[in-house]
C-alpha cells in the first residue's frame, strides 16, 4: 500500500487520538519505532493492518470502528491531496465515488506493475441511491463505508448505508446500497 495512506493514518491518529506521542507509541508497538512513510513509496499491507490493530487495542474499540472512523477522515483528505482530479465546482459524494471507481484508482501510479488498487465500481439506481461494489484482497470495506460518510460530511450530505453482502462473510465482493437522506 502506498505511503500516502500511511501518512493519512499518521495525521488521523495525531489529530483525533492524542498527538505525535500516540503515533510514536503505535510505531513502537508494531516493531518499527523509527518508520517514516513517504507518499509515493510502497509499504507492506501488513504494516497498516498492524498499526490499525494496535490503535484499536489502545482505544479499546473494535477494529472495524477504527477503520471506519479513519475512512471518514481520509475521504476529504483524498480530495484535497489529489485536487487535480477535482477542479471546478458542483462535486458531490456520488460523483466522487463514481470517478474513483471508473478512473482515479486506475490512473494513479499506473506505471507501477506491482500496485494493487482496490476494485471499486458504482451505479445509480436512482438520483438518491448508489450501489457500490468493492473488491480487494485487503478487505477494507469499513474504510469504504467511512470514506462515504466523510465525503458526505464534506458535501453536506447524509446517507444510510446497507451492506447487502460482504467479503468478511464469504462473498466474493462487498456490495453497499448508499441511500441519500433528505
Ligand atoms: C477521492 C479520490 C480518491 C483517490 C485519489 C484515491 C486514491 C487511493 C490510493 C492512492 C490508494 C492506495 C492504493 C494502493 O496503495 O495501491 C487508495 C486505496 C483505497 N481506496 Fe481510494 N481513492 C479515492 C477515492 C476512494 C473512494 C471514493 C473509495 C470508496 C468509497 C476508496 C476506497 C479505497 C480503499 C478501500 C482503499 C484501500 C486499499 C484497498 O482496499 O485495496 N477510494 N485510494
Amino acid at each position: 500500500m502506498y505511503g500516502v495512506i500511511f501518512d493519512f493514518l499518521r495525521e488521523y491518529v495525531t489529530q483525533r487520538h492524542g498527538g505525535e506521542e500516540t503515533w510514536k507509541a503505535l510505531l513502537a508497538a508494531t516493531g518499527n519505532p523509527h518508520r517514516v512513510y513517504f507518499p509515493v513509496k510502497e509499504y507492506p499491507d501488513q504494516e497498516i493492518v498492524d498499526l490499525a490493530g494496535s490503535a484499536a487495542e489502545a482505544l479499546d474499540l473494535p477494529l472495524a470502528d477504527v477503520l471506519e472512523d479513519f475512512g471518514s477522515y481520509v475521504g476529504p483528505r483524498l480530495i484535497s491531496f489529489y485536487k487535480v482530479f477535482f477542479t471546478g465546482d458542483g462535486w458531490n459524494t456520488f460523483d466522487v465515488i463514481e470517478i474513483a471507481g471508473s478512473r482515479i484508482h486506475d490512473v494513479i501510479h499506473r506505471h507501477n506493475p506491482t500496485r494493487k488498487p482496490p476494485d471499486l465500481s458504482a451505479h445509480r439506481e436512482s438520483d438518491d441511491l448508489l450501489v457500490v461494489h468493492y473488491h480487494s484482497h485487503r478487505r477494507l470495506c469499513p474504510v469504504v463505508r467511512g470514506i462515504i460518510r466523510g465525503l458526505g460530511e464534506k458535501y453536506g450530505e447524509r446517507f444510510a448505508i446497507e451492506e447487502t453482502q460482504c467479503m468478511h462473510q464469504g462473498a466474493d465482493e462487498c456490495v453497499m446500497r448508499v441511500q441519500r437522506l433528505h
